[in-house]
């Protein structure tokens, strides 16, 4: 296969830099994965040997390492970067903020001084849809307005403030912010997938140990939202399809400057009792549960409109909430 581009990935052998790197080399891209494993395995790379056929250029570092990232876009002739590196722990940006601003905001600004320094001007970035804030209306589109209620989601709107500053003062700049919903599922392959050193904090990775033994019965929290069966109703992507809108949005990038948001979302929300339903019938086990007070800081709804994508991307999700289902029990299943 001809490889068009070389992409550096940071943060790519966490959960959806691992899952894009899988889908960017089958469409021709060579990936170099740059990461300090601060919440990834080096163990990732044989695993996606296995997929790919080949272990991908790794190297371990971190972001806020300018000189390293410098040398690794000059010795990778690397063309544009897609940026996951980040710290993603909710409740711990509450605890630790100084820790979540130094890594994701002083990190990323690092980055994109090694990108000026070396003419690197196309990137994509991971943002969150929890940059919109209690909903003044949904479906969210990407003209709601953003606020955030915690330290993460303010670095993740500090972060784009500065990448659509960037790209009004130089019109060099290709910049995609990507506002994720609830990615979840894994690679069909059963070789990777969400593995949470720690208690997940996440719904999926937490129903899939209660189901493999491991924890004892899931914490529902909150059964009064306003929601057809009172618990929190998300939009739920799978990481595949979340894969391939990197993939559409470098193309869109390829052929547009300036600083573009799309939400990657399917547009459908399922409350926690559904996902519930629906891994019981995927994995044939039954998921014990009890309800629990709502957790701080929860939302009753979120999903999004993903029009905004499909019209300028191409780009809409394919997979099916069994899919899913099916593919996390696949992964989890797989390291019993
Ligand atoms: P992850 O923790 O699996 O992957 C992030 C990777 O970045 C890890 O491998 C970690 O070791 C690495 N990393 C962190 N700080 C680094 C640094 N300073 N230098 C180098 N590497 C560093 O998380 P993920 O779920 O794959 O998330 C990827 C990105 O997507 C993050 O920026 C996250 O905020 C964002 N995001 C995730 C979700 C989600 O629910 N998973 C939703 C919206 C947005
Ligand atoms: C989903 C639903 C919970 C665990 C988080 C971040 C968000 C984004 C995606 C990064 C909610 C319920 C959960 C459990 C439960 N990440 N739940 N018991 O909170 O929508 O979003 O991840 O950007 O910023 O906040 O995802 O998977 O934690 O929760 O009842 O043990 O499951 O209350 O309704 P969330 P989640």
């Amino acid at each position: 296969m001809k490889v068009l581009k070389r992409v550096l990935l940071t943060g790519g052998t966490g959960f959806i830099g691992s899952h894009t790197a899988v889908i960017l080399v089958e469409a021709g891209f060579e990936v170099i994965l740059l990461d300090n494993l601060c919440n990834s395995k080096v163990q990732i790379l044989e695993q996606l040997k296995k997929i790919i056929g080949y272990r991908p250029i790794f190297v371990e570092g971190d972001i806020r390492n300018s000189a390293l990232v410098e040398q690794t876009i000059n010795k990778y002739k690397i063309s544009s970067v897609i940026h996951f590196a980040g710290l993603k722990a909710v409740g711990e940006s509450v605890s630790i903020p100084i820790t979540y601003y130094d890594n994701n905001l002083a990190g990323t600004i690092s980055l994109l001084k090694a990108m000026q320094a070396t003419n690197i001007y196309t990137i994509i970035f991971s943002s969150s849809s929890t940059v919109y804030g209690i909903p003044q209306y949904l479906p969210y589109d990407e003209a709601h307005p953003t606020s955030a209620i915690n330290p993460y989601g303010q670095s993740k709107i500090h972060i784009e403030n500065i990448l659509s500053d960037l790209a009004k003062s130089d019109s060099q700049w290709r910049i995609c912010s990507l506002r994720y919903f609830n990615p979840i599922g894994a690679h069909s392959s059963g070789l990777i997938g969400e593995d949470p050193n720690d208690l997940p904090n996440n719904l999926l990775p937490y129903i899939a140990q209660v189901a493999t033994g491991k924890l004892p019965h899931l914490n529902i929290f909150g059964n009064d939202y306003a929601t057809e069966d009172g618990t929190g109703v998300r939009d739920y992507i799978h990481v595949i399809d979340l894969a391939e809108g990197h993939l559409a949005a470098l193309k869109f990038l390829n052929e547009n400057d300036g600083w573009h948001v799309f939400n990657l979302g399917t547009g459908t929300g399922y409350s926690v009792l559904e996902i519930v339903k629906a891994f019981e019938k995927a994995s044939g086990k039954k998921i014990s549960y009890k309800y629990a007070p709502r957790r701080a800081g929860d939302l009753a709804k979120s999903y999004a409109s993903s029009n905004k994508a499909k019209k300028f991307l191409g780009w809409q999700a394919k997979r099916n909430l069994e899919d899913m289902c099916q593919s996390v029990w696949n992964f989890q299943s797989n390291k019993i």
